[in-house]
């Protein structure tokens, strides 16, 4: 028996896999600890999408090798999508690491271990190469998982893996293959599993989630599995992301009126605000497309609270390229987003593209940028005073008798409610909005009923 650590770099995804890492390791007698610096088994579950990631990873395996007090060191697992992209590789840069595991393949995990256990030490320096697995294979890792060991009151259920839309400055269509869906029948299980244990939230998740088609025995969307996860009595809550704009089918669109558990909460990255940007990113969407798109989803459910992901930098940007991003920015009103400075990613297209954006430009964008969404979420957040609603309790607050809840618009909500526990949905009214957060007052029980 060994005790593992795994450690998430990256998205939802890569937490979700982390933590069905987590389940094959505890499947095979494993149990889990907090920290690295007490664990037999570390894995390092990478992402590659901007390169300070990967650099993550190396400053990892650097700490991690030098023996502890004891003389020992752990087993170094380099997993996700660092290790998809760059295979082999980590091993000639970083000798230390035992396995090395896609983020197809992790089904593998305890198979590779016990082949790095079995390889001597004092072949040691050769040892890395020959525990790795990065294939991709066309029989999905989900067959092969144990079932889900998760506690609490939100999970992550991933639905759909992969892209095939390559955007000119993305990795991913590289390092999860392409676009593939879980079948339905898989997911309701799995869902039906989480609220058995306890789950009340359940947020599916893909790298366009909203391209979910049902598998490949299967015909049906998101819109679909939506509305049959929400005959699920226990669950309270359905959220998706992240999906893309050439995937808001109207039936989704739709979902967002009809189905009462669906959250009024869309993260819809549009990455910039210029249509001749949009182009050269090959995103499939204009900024006159994603506005129309946004404005179907206000006239089906006028309170959604929207969310994106930004890039400035992109080759070839403009100052005027990047007004418009600003402007679309207070256009749409987000209540939050997520904004990043180009990152060449090798064997992109959009790496050795001409007109390369300096360094200090990109940041001088990035923060006029983050100025501009902070305000709005701001904005966003006083807005929503005197609402009243419920409130997810996630987790102790920073005072004594302080709890944080998320809000439908998944605001992060402070309350003060004696007796109320993490896990509960309670009725609250906002009382005030914060840069980053509301602060709410728990409503008597009649008048929640109400
Ligand atoms: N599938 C999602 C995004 C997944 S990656 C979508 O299409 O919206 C998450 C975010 O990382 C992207 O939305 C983008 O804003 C950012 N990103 C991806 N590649 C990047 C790069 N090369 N440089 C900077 N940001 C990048
Ligand atoms: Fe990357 Fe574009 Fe696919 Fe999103 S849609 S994962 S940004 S290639
Ligand atoms: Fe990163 Fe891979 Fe997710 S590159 S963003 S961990 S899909």
């Amino acid at each position: 028996m060994s005790r593992y650590h795994v450690k998430s770099f990256g998205c939802q995804m890569n937490v979700y896999d982390s933590e069905r890492m987590g389940d094959l390791l505890a499947g095979e007698g494993h149990v889990a600890v907090d920290s690295p610096d007490n664990a037999d088994i570390v894995v390092l579950n990478t992402c590659h999408i901007r390169e300070r990631a990967a650099e993550k990873l190396y400053s990892d395996i650097g700490r991690l090798r030098k023996p502890r007090a004891d003389g020992s060191r752990p087993v170094i697992v380099a997993a996700g999508c660092v290790a998809q992209a760059e295979g082999a590789e980590i091993g000639r840069r970083a000798p230390a690491v035992d396995v090395i595991v896609g983020p197809l393949a992790y089904h593998r995990l305890p198979d590779l271990l016990r082949e790095a256990a079995a390889i001597p030490e004092d072949a040691r320096g050769a040892r890395w190469g020959r525990a790795i697995d990065t294939d991709m294979p066309a029989s999905p890792k989900f067959d092969h998982l144990p079932p889900r060991r998760h506690q609490g009151a939100s999970a992550f259920l991933t639905v759909q893996e992969g892209c095939d839309k390559f955007c000119t400055f993305c990795v991913v269509p590289y390092t999860r293959g392409g676009e593939t869906s879980r079948p339905q029948a898989d997911l309701v299980a799995e869902a039906h599993t989480l609220v058995a244990a306890g789950a009340v939230e359940i947020t599916l998740i893909g790298q366009n989630v909203n391209a979910y088609d049902g598998g490949s025995a299967g015909t049906d969307s998101l819109p679909g599995l939506i509305a049959r996860l929400a005959e699920i009595p226990g669950l309270k809550r359905i959220r998706y992301t992240t999906s893309h704009p050439r995937d808001m089918t109207q039936g989704l669109i739709d979902a967002h009126a009809r189905i009462p558990k669906l959250m009024p909460y869309l993260h819809l990255p549009v990455q910039s605000g210029s249509s001749r940007i949009l182009k050269a990113m090959n995103r499939a969407h204009t900024r006159e497309s994603y506005l129309a798109t946004l404005a179907q989803l206000r006239a089906v459910r006028p309170d959604i609270a929207l969310s994106g992901d930004f890039i400035v930098g992109f080759p070839g940007e403009t100052e005027q390229d990047f007004q418009d991003t600003l402007d679309i920015v207070a256009e749409v009103g987000y209540a939050q987003a997520y904004s990043f400075k180009y990152s060449q990613r090798p064997g992109t297209p959009a790496a050795t593209m001409a007109d390369q954006v300096p360094e200090p430009v990109k940041e001088e964008r990035l923060a006029r940028l983050q100025a501009a969404i902070t305000a709005g979420a701001y904005e966003f957040n006083k807005a929503s005073v005197g609402r009243i609603t419920e409130i997810l309790l996630e987790r102790p607050g920073r005072k004594p008798g302080q709890l944080i809840g998320k809000t439908p618009w998944l605001q992060s909500a402070v309350v003060e409610i004696p007796g109320a526990k993490i896990g509960d949905l309670i009725a609250v009214q906002i009382t005030q909005g914060q840069p980053n957060s509301v602060e709410a007052s728990p409503l008597q029980a009649e008048r929640a009923a109400a």
